[in-house]
C-alpha cells in the first residue's frame, strides 16, 4: 500500500466546487503546499474524469471520494474504472458488506500504480438516534469499530474517520492501517458544520496519517499561506510523534 511520506504529502485539500472553472484557480493556488486533491461527488458528477485530470496535471495525488455502496459486482467494476483514471485513494462504504469490500480490495490490489481503498464507517452526520432508526442499537463508536474490523478482515487497509475516533481505530487495527481524518480545524478557525473537530497537531498525535482540510484553507484570505501553516503544524507534530 502507498503510504504518504513527509508533512505535505499528508495534507488533503477537497475540491468542493461546483465546476472546474471554479475549482481550477484554487487548486493551482494551493498546489505547492498540498499532497493530495480530493474530488468528491459534486465535482465528479459534473465534470467526471476532467476533475481527476486537473489534479494529476498539477502533479498531485488524487483522492476520489465517491463513497461507493452497491452490489459487489458493480463496485468491483467501478473500482476497475477508477484504476484507469489513475487515482491513489477511493472511498467505499464499509456498510456495503464483506463481499463488496473484498471485491473492492482485490480489484485495487491489481492496479499497476497503488490504489488504496478507504472504508467509510459511520458517517459523521449520523448520531446514536439515527443509528437506532436504522435498527442499529450499538453506539456509533462501537458500530464504527465493528465496520472497520469487517473492512480490515476483507483486506481493506485505509479508513476515513472523525478525529475523535482516530485513536480508537488505531488501537483496534494497529500501525498498518492508513487513517484519514476530515473535521480538522487549526486553532482559531471556524468549525462551520463540523461538530467533532481537532487541530492538525491533535489529529497527528492521535495517529492520523492524512488530514482533509477544506474551508479553513479555501476561505482564508491567503489560502496558500493557510495550507503552508497546516503543513508546518503537521511537521512539528510528526517530529513529536517520532514519525515522518
Ligand atoms: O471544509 P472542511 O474542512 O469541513 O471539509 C471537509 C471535507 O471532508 C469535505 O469534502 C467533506 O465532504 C469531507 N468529509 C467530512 N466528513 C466526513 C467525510 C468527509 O467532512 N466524515
Amino acid at each position: 500500500m502507498h503510504r504518504p511520506s513527509g508533512a505535505r504529502a499528508r495534507l488533503v485539500f477537497p475540491l468542493d466546487f461546483p465546476n472546474l472553472t471554479e475549482a481550477r484557480p484554487m487548486a493551482e493556488r494551493v498546489a505547492p503546499a498540498v499532497g493530495v486533491l480530493k474530488v468528491g461527488l459534486e465535482l465528479f458528477v459534473r465534470e467526471g474524469a476532467a476533475a481527476v485530470e486537473l489534479a494529476r496535471g498539477l502533479g498531485l495525488e488524487v483522492f476520489l471520494d465517491l463513497k461507493l455502496h452497491d452490489i459487489p459486482e458493480t463496485v468491483d467494476r467501478a473500482v476497475a474504472a477508477a484504476i484507469t483514471l489513475g487515482v491513489r485513494y477511493l472511498t467505499v462504504h464499509a456498510g456495503g458488506g464483506r463481499a463488496m469490500l473484498d471485491r473492492a480490495a482485490s480489484r485495487a490490489a491489481q492496479a499497476p500504480d497503488p490504489l488504496t481503498i478507504l472504508a467509510v464507517t459511520v458517517l459523521t452526520s449520523l448520531d446514536a438516534a439515527d443509528l437506532q432508526s436504522l435498527g442499529v442499537a450499538e453506539p456509533p463508536r462501537d458500530h464504527a469499530t465493528r465496520l472497520a474490523r469487517l473492512a480490515w478482515d476483507a483486506g481493506v487497509r485505509g479508513f476515513v474517520t472523525s478525529p475523535a475516533e482516530a485513536s480508537a481505530l488505531r488501537a483496534e487495527l494497529g500501525p498498518q492501517a492508513l487513517i484519514v481524518t476530515p473535521g480538522i480545524r487549526p486553532i482559531g478557525a471556524d468549525a462551520f458544520d463540523q461538530k467533532r473537530v481537532a487541530t492538525p497537531a491533535r489529529a497527528i498525535a492521535d495517529g492520523a496519517d492524512l488530514l482533509v482540510v477544506g474551508r479553513p484553507i479555501r476561505d482564508a484570505a491567503d489560502p496558500l499561506a493557510a495550507a503552508h501553516a497546516v503543513v508546518a503544524e503537521i511537521e512539528r507534530s510528526l517530529a513529536a510523534r517520532g514519525a515522518s
